[in-house]
């Protein structure tokens, strides 16, 4: 939340006008990319889980360039890199790292807790750690237990995170959360049983939460994105036949770029985005037609 959004809450009709000329600016200077790039993050505290690489670390990039103010990588890996670089190419923004495993509800409590006390709110969260579990096998080869561990990474930890970082948004009366789903979840890609189900259960919690927090006079919003196949180190891990069988699937013929995910999540995460709740964006390449 920018201090000018919340300066303009607090002044009834003068600070809505207001507001609503400063966002039009925002949004002119965003269409000439020759006046750089838009500072739709001015001031914002983020969080993104999975920051560590990858699509998460790509969002985060994309959040700092448009002016976050805090920028908080959540991770059960290492992200030491992903932080130094973030913070030599962005020296203004305060970018910090909380090692932990999403699926731990006191850790993630915590963390969440010591960002509020540092930086006082959360105005983003964006969640990108996930895992694929075995794929490539058919249902009857797979493992309980890997099924238990993508569901308790790809759903329980999108819903811990939500539920840690919500009473801060209603607090301060603005937020913007935004889950990453996959087209797998709409589809059900074959080989892939434990891993689409779960991204349908993002999408559904997605449109849940969205609901829960609409129409309360604050400014919160719930949505999730559906990519198909970005190179990373995610898909690299994956059999060789099960990504020729998501990529065939793409009518635009080519895998997305780690830039064009980011893009449509920061339009997602951002004040600009405030007439769409619950509600699952596509980044597919075409491939999906609902
Ligand atoms: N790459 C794709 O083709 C693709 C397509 C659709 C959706 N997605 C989704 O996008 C998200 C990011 O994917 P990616 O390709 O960047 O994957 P990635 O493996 O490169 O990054 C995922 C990150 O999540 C972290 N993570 C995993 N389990 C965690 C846990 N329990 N606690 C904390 N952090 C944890 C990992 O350490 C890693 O840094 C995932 O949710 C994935 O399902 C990816």
């Amino acid at each position: 939340m920018s201090g000018e959004w919340g300066r303009c809450r607090m002044s009834g009709e003068w600070g809505r006008a207001s507001f609503r000329v400063s966002r039009l600016s925002q949004h002119l200077a965003a269409v000439p990319l020759a006046a750089g790039p838009a500072r739709r993050f001015e001031g914002q505290v983020c969080v993104i889980t999975g920051g560590a690489r990858g699509i998460g670390r790509a969002i985060a990039e994309r959040l700092c360039l448009e002016g976050a103010r805090a920028m908080c990588l959540f991770d059960v890996g290492d992200s030491t890199e992903a932080v130094g670089a973030l913070q030599k190419a962005f020296p203004s923004a305060k970018v910090l790292a909380k090692k932990l495993d999403l699926t731990e509800e006191p850790a993630v409590m915590k963390a969440v807790a010591e960002v509020v006390k540092e930086f006082g709110r959360v105005d983003v969260l964006v969640q990108a750690a996930g895992i694929t579990g075995k794929t490539g096998i058919k249902t009857h080869e797979v493992d309980t237990a890997d099924f238990d561990r993508v569901f308790s990474v790809n759903v329980k930890g999108i819903f811990l995170c939500a539920k840690a970082v919500l009473p801060s948004m209603l607090e301060s009366g603005y937020g913007r959360i935004v889950n990453i789903a996959s087209i797998s979840g709409k589809d059900g890609n074959a080989g892939m049983l434990a891993y689409s189900a779960s991204k349908a259960a993002v999408i559904n919690l997605t449109k849940v939460i969205g609901k829960d927090y609409v129409n309360n006079g604050k400014d919160i919003t719930v949505n999730c994105i559906a990519p198909a196949v970005v190179q990373t180190a995610m898909v690299d891990a994956m059999p060789k036949e099960q990504v020729k069988y998501m990529t065939d699937k793409i009518p635009m013929g080519r895998t997305g770029r780690l830039d064009e995910v980011a893009s449509t999540v920061a339009f997602v995460a951002s004040q600009e985005c405030s007439f769409t709740t619950g509600f699952c964006f596509d980044a597919t390449g075409g491939r999906s037609v609902y």
